[in-house]
Protein backbone atom coordinates (compact mmCIF):
# COMPACT_ATOMS: atom_id res chain seq x y z
CA UNK A 1 0.00 0.00 0.00
CA UNK A 2 1.09 3.58 -0.89
CA UNK A 3 2.07 6.21 1.74
CA UNK A 4 -0.91 8.25 0.85
CA UNK A 5 -3.74 5.33 0.37
CA UNK A 6 -5.36 5.30 3.45
CA UNK A 7 -7.06 8.52 3.10
CA UNK A 8 -8.28 7.10 -0.37
CA UNK A 9 -10.82 5.37 1.12
CA UNK A 10 -13.53 8.21 0.14
CA UNK A 11 -12.79 7.83 -3.89
CA UNK A 12 -13.02 4.96 -5.72
CA UNK A 13 -10.50 3.56 -8.47
CA UNK A 14 -12.92 4.53 -10.98
CA UNK A 15 -13.04 7.86 -9.47
CA UNK A 16 -9.75 8.68 -9.23
CA UNK A 17 -8.64 7.34 -13.37
CA UNK A 18 -11.42 9.80 -14.32
CA UNK A 19 -9.61 12.55 -12.40
CA UNK A 20 -6.57 11.28 -13.61
CA UNK A 21 -8.00 11.82 -17.01
CA UNK A 22 -9.04 15.05 -16.80
CA UNK A 23 -5.99 15.84 -15.37
CA UNK A 24 -4.24 14.42 -17.96
CA UNK A 25 -6.16 15.93 -20.59
CA UNK A 26 -5.78 19.70 -18.94
CA UNK A 27 -2.12 19.11 -18.93
CA UNK A 28 -1.71 18.29 -22.68
CA UNK A 29 -4.04 21.43 -23.33
CA UNK A 30 -1.33 23.49 -21.52
CA UNK A 31 1.45 21.74 -23.12
CA UNK A 32 0.22 22.79 -26.69
CA UNK A 33 0.30 26.36 -25.21
CA UNK A 34 3.79 25.89 -24.05
CA UNK A 35 5.11 24.19 -27.09
CA UNK A 36 3.37 26.98 -29.21
CA UNK A 37 5.20 29.89 -27.38
CA UNK A 38 8.83 27.84 -26.78
CA UNK A 39 11.40 30.38 -28.37
CA UNK A 40 8.85 32.77 -28.97
CA UNK A 41 8.19 35.17 -26.20
CA UNK A 42 7.45 38.72 -26.30
CA UNK A 43 6.47 39.53 -22.45
CA UNK A 44 8.52 38.50 -19.94
CA UNK A 45 8.26 40.11 -16.51
CA UNK A 46 9.47 39.73 -13.31
CA UNK A 47 6.01 39.39 -10.78
CA UNK A 48 7.39 40.12 -7.40
CA UNK A 49 10.78 39.11 -6.33
CA UNK A 50 13.68 39.33 -8.25
CA UNK A 51 13.97 36.44 -11.00
CA UNK A 52 10.48 35.80 -10.66
CA UNK A 53 9.36 35.49 -13.80
CA UNK A 54 5.91 35.09 -15.21
CA UNK A 55 5.34 35.03 -19.10
CA UNK A 56 2.40 34.74 -21.62
CA UNK A 57 3.29 31.21 -22.18
CA UNK A 58 2.69 30.84 -18.30
CA UNK A 59 -0.92 32.47 -18.67
CA UNK A 60 -2.27 30.78 -21.80
CA UNK A 61 -1.02 27.48 -20.22
CA UNK A 62 -3.04 28.19 -16.96
CA UNK A 63 -6.32 28.88 -19.27
CA UNK A 64 -6.10 26.38 -20.81
CA UNK A 65 -5.77 23.95 -17.78
CA UNK A 66 -8.48 25.66 -16.34
CA UNK A 67 -10.67 25.87 -18.82
CA UNK A 68 -10.58 21.51 -18.95
CA UNK A 69 -11.13 21.37 -15.53
CA UNK A 70 -14.06 23.70 -14.81
CA UNK A 71 -15.96 22.30 -17.99
CA UNK A 72 -15.99 18.50 -16.02
CA UNK A 73 -15.74 19.56 -12.58
CA UNK A 74 -17.04 22.91 -11.87
CA UNK A 75 -17.86 22.11 -7.95
CA UNK A 76 -14.27 21.60 -7.01
CA UNK A 77 -12.27 24.18 -5.59
CA UNK A 78 -8.26 25.75 -7.62
CA UNK A 79 -5.64 26.91 -6.58
CA UNK A 80 -3.54 28.22 -9.56
CA UNK A 81 -0.05 30.02 -9.48
CA UNK A 82 -1.18 32.59 -11.71
CA UNK A 83 -4.93 33.10 -11.18
CA UNK A 84 -5.40 32.42 -7.74
CA UNK A 85 -7.81 30.90 -5.75
CA UNK A 86 -11.20 29.71 -6.51
CA UNK A 87 -13.53 28.01 -4.17
CA UNK A 88 -12.17 26.44 -0.64
CA UNK A 89 -8.51 25.46 0.08
CA UNK A 90 -9.90 22.91 2.83
CA UNK A 91 -12.09 21.80 0.39
CA UNK A 92 -12.94 18.10 -0.11
CA UNK A 93 -11.78 18.52 -3.62
CA UNK A 94 -8.81 21.46 -3.99
CA UNK A 95 -6.60 21.28 -7.57
CA UNK A 96 -2.90 23.05 -7.19
CA UNK A 97 -2.50 23.92 -10.19
CA UNK A 98 1.04 24.98 -11.76
CA UNK A 99 0.95 26.00 -15.52
CA UNK A 100 4.56 26.50 -15.88
CA UNK A 101 6.86 25.01 -13.77
CA UNK A 102 10.49 26.17 -14.49
CA UNK A 103 9.48 29.88 -15.90
CA UNK A 104 13.54 30.55 -15.60
CA UNK A 105 14.07 27.30 -17.71
CA UNK A 106 11.76 28.29 -20.13
CA UNK A 107 12.88 31.49 -20.67
CA UNK A 108 15.76 30.63 -21.37
CA UNK A 109 14.87 27.22 -23.73
CA UNK A 110 16.51 25.29 -21.46
CA UNK A 111 14.41 22.21 -21.33
CA UNK A 112 13.10 21.44 -17.70
CA UNK A 113 9.78 22.89 -17.71
CA UNK A 114 6.20 21.26 -16.80
CA UNK A 115 2.69 21.44 -16.49
CA UNK A 116 1.91 20.03 -13.22
CA UNK A 117 -1.43 19.60 -11.97
CA UNK A 118 -2.46 17.72 -8.62
CA UNK A 119 -5.57 17.22 -7.08
CA UNK A 120 -5.86 17.13 -3.13
CA UNK A 121 -8.65 15.19 -1.77
CA UNK A 122 -9.29 16.17 2.10
CA UNK A 123 -5.92 17.71 2.06
CA UNK A 124 -3.73 14.86 0.56
CA UNK A 125 -2.20 14.85 -2.75
CA UNK A 126 -4.02 11.88 -4.31
CA UNK A 127 -3.66 12.51 -8.16
CA UNK A 128 -0.99 13.77 -10.18
CA UNK A 129 0.20 14.70 -13.58
CA UNK A 130 3.63 16.41 -14.55
CA UNK A 131 4.03 16.74 -18.20
CA UNK A 132 6.89 18.07 -19.88
CA UNK A 133 6.21 19.24 -23.32
CA UNK A 134 9.46 19.98 -24.63
CA UNK A 135 10.75 16.22 -23.79
CA UNK A 136 7.15 15.12 -24.52
CA UNK A 137 7.32 13.14 -21.42
CA UNK A 138 3.86 12.32 -19.63
CA UNK A 139 4.03 11.36 -16.02
CA UNK A 140 0.91 9.99 -14.79
CA UNK A 141 -0.07 8.94 -10.89
CA UNK A 142 -3.21 8.49 -8.29
CA UNK A 143 -3.07 6.55 -5.13
CA UNK A 144 -3.48 2.91 -5.68
CA UNK A 145 -3.35 3.03 -9.30
CA UNK A 146 0.93 3.27 -9.62
CA UNK A 147 2.70 6.04 -11.50
CA UNK A 148 3.97 5.99 -14.68
CA UNK A 149 5.95 7.55 -17.27
CA UNK A 150 4.50 7.67 -20.83
CA UNK A 151 2.28 5.09 -19.60
CA UNK A 152 4.97 2.76 -18.29
CA UNK A 153 5.42 1.96 -14.96
CA UNK A 154 8.25 3.78 -13.33
CA UNK A 155 9.97 3.14 -9.31
CA UNK A 156 11.96 4.71 -7.21
CA UNK A 157 15.50 4.06 -7.85
CA UNK A 158 17.15 1.07 -4.94
CA UNK A 159 20.26 3.23 -4.14
CA UNK A 160 21.38 1.94 -0.94
CA UNK A 161 24.21 4.34 0.50
CA UNK A 162 24.01 8.36 0.31
CA UNK A 163 27.16 8.31 -0.80
CA UNK A 164 26.37 6.50 -3.68
CA UNK A 165 23.04 8.55 -4.78
CA UNK A 166 22.48 11.79 -7.09
CA UNK A 167 20.15 14.23 -5.55
CA UNK A 168 18.40 17.14 -6.84
CA UNK A 169 17.29 20.41 -4.81
CA UNK A 170 16.30 24.03 -5.40
CA UNK A 171 16.33 27.75 -4.03
CA UNK A 172 13.30 29.75 -3.77
CA UNK A 173 13.11 33.48 -4.80
CA UNK A 174 13.47 34.71 -1.56
CA UNK A 175 16.92 33.37 -1.14
CA UNK A 176 18.47 36.45 -1.18
CA UNK A 177 16.30 37.74 2.17
CA UNK A 178 16.76 35.04 4.27
CA UNK A 179 19.44 32.54 5.72
CA UNK A 180 17.46 29.87 5.65
CA UNK A 181 18.05 29.72 1.96
CA UNK A 182 19.57 26.27 1.10
CA UNK A 183 23.51 27.10 0.63
CA UNK A 184 24.83 25.33 3.49
CA UNK A 185 22.59 21.78 3.08
CA UNK A 186 23.55 22.17 -0.82
CA UNK A 187 27.33 22.48 0.13
CA UNK A 188 27.24 20.07 2.79
CA UNK A 189 24.94 17.14 0.55
CA UNK A 190 27.72 17.75 -2.56
CA UNK A 191 30.34 16.47 -0.18
CA UNK A 192 28.88 13.73 1.20
CA UNK A 193 27.31 12.08 -2.51
CA UNK A 194 27.67 11.62 -6.28
CA UNK A 195 26.05 14.96 -6.70
CA UNK A 196 23.62 17.86 -6.48
CA UNK A 197 21.66 18.86 -9.26
CA UNK A 198 19.46 22.41 -9.29
CA UNK A 199 17.35 21.83 -12.36
CA UNK A 200 15.07 24.78 -11.73
CA UNK A 201 11.72 22.38 -12.17
CA UNK A 202 10.15 21.39 -8.34
CA UNK A 203 8.11 19.55 -10.28
CA UNK A 204 10.37 17.61 -12.29
CA UNK A 205 12.35 16.93 -9.64
CA UNK A 206 9.76 15.17 -8.08
CA UNK A 207 9.02 12.92 -11.70
CA UNK A 208 12.88 12.70 -11.80
CA UNK A 209 12.96 11.07 -8.23
CA UNK A 210 9.73 9.05 -8.98
CA UNK A 211 11.37 7.21 -11.98
CA UNK A 212 14.81 6.57 -10.56
CA UNK A 213 16.92 9.35 -12.27
CA UNK A 214 17.64 10.64 -9.17
CA UNK A 215 17.48 9.10 -5.79
CA UNK A 216 16.20 11.82 -3.45
CA UNK A 217 14.95 15.56 -3.36
CA UNK A 218 14.62 18.41 -0.80
CA UNK A 219 13.73 22.13 -0.98
CA UNK A 220 11.86 24.78 0.77
CA UNK A 221 10.34 27.61 -0.25
CA UNK A 222 7.49 25.98 -2.34
CA UNK A 223 4.18 26.44 -2.70
CA UNK A 224 1.28 23.53 -3.06
CA UNK A 225 1.09 23.91 -6.78
CA UNK A 226 4.83 22.97 -7.13
CA UNK A 227 4.00 19.79 -4.86
CA UNK A 228 1.04 18.31 -5.15
CA UNK A 229 1.51 16.41 -8.45
CA UNK A 230 4.92 15.22 -7.46
CA UNK A 231 4.32 14.12 -4.48
CA UNK A 232 1.64 11.49 -5.94
CA UNK A 233 4.20 10.31 -8.35
CA UNK A 234 7.03 9.65 -5.72
CA UNK A 235 4.74 7.86 -2.96
CA UNK A 236 2.72 5.84 -6.00
CA UNK A 237 6.52 4.84 -6.96
CA UNK A 238 7.32 3.40 -3.94
CA UNK A 239 9.36 6.44 -2.75
CA UNK A 240 9.08 8.14 0.87
CA UNK A 241 7.80 12.01 0.97
CA UNK A 242 7.74 13.67 4.31
CA UNK A 243 9.05 16.93 6.16
CA UNK A 244 12.50 17.43 6.64
CA UNK A 245 12.31 15.19 10.20
CA UNK A 246 10.66 12.83 8.93
CA UNK A 247 7.49 13.66 10.46
CA UNK A 248 4.37 13.69 8.22
CA UNK A 249 4.27 15.55 4.88
CA UNK A 250 2.16 19.13 5.20
CA UNK A 251 1.89 21.04 1.00
CA UNK A 252 1.04 24.27 3.08
CA UNK A 253 5.09 23.73 4.85
CA UNK A 254 6.05 24.27 1.19
CA UNK A 255 9.16 21.92 2.42
CA UNK A 256 9.44 18.67 2.16
CA UNK A 257 12.04 15.41 1.41
CA UNK A 258 11.30 12.80 -1.07
CA UNK A 259 13.28 10.22 -1.45
CA UNK A 260 13.96 5.97 -2.29
CA UNK A 261 13.30 4.48 1.28
CA UNK A 262 16.52 3.01 1.38
CA UNK A 263 18.29 6.73 2.25
CA UNK A 264 15.47 9.02 4.16
CA UNK A 265 16.76 8.30 7.42
CA UNK A 266 20.33 9.26 6.91
CA UNK A 267 19.32 12.28 4.63
CA UNK A 268 17.29 13.66 7.12
CA UNK A 269 19.72 13.02 9.72
CA UNK A 270 22.02 15.23 7.04
CA UNK A 271 19.85 17.62 6.45
CA UNK A 272 19.03 18.21 10.04
CA UNK A 273 22.56 18.43 11.01
CA UNK A 274 23.26 21.28 8.65
CA UNK A 275 19.90 23.24 9.57
CA UNK A 276 18.13 22.20 13.13
CA UNK A 277 14.30 22.51 12.67
CA UNK A 278 14.43 25.58 15.19
CA UNK A 279 16.26 27.76 12.32
CA UNK A 280 14.14 26.66 9.82
CA UNK A 281 11.84 29.79 8.61
CA UNK A 282 8.00 28.94 8.37
CA UNK A 283 5.73 28.17 5.28
CA UNK A 284 5.84 29.70 1.56
CA UNK A 285 3.15 31.33 1.75
CA UNK A 286 1.82 32.48 5.19
CA UNK A 287 -2.10 33.37 4.43
CA UNK A 288 -2.13 29.21 3.03
CA UNK A 289 -0.88 28.24 6.20
C1 LIG B 1 10.03 27.32 -9.28
C2 LIG B 1 10.71 26.01 -9.64
C3 LIG B 1 12.06 25.92 -8.96
C4 LIG B 1 11.96 26.09 -7.46
C5 LIG B 1 11.24 27.41 -7.14
C6 LIG B 1 9.86 27.41 -7.80
P1 LIG B 1 8.36 28.43 -11.11
O1 LIG B 1 8.74 27.38 -9.90
O2 LIG B 1 9.93 24.90 -9.27
O3 LIG B 1 12.68 24.68 -9.20
O4 LIG B 1 13.25 26.10 -6.90
O5 LIG B 1 11.11 27.54 -5.75
O6 LIG B 1 9.15 28.57 -7.45
O7 LIG B 1 8.49 29.81 -10.54
O8 LIG B 1 9.27 28.16 -12.22
O9 LIG B 1 6.95 28.03 -11.38
CA1 LIG C 1 6.59 26.38 -9.75
CA1 LIG D 1 5.01 28.51 -12.41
Amino acid sequence: MSQSAVSSANCSPAQLQTFLDIATVAAQAAGAQLQHYWGNLSDIREKGRPGDLVTEADRAAEQAVLEVIQRHLPNHSILAEESGQVGKLDDEFLWAIDPLDGTTNYAHQYPAVATSIGLLINGVPQVGVVYNPIREELFQAATGLGATLNRRPIQVSHTPELSQSLLVTGFAYDRTETSDNNYAEFCHLTHITQGVRRAGSASLDLADVACGRLDGYWERGLSPWDLAAGVVLVREAGGLVTAYDQSEFDIMTGRLLATNPQIHGVLSHELLRVKPLDKMSGNAIPSLG
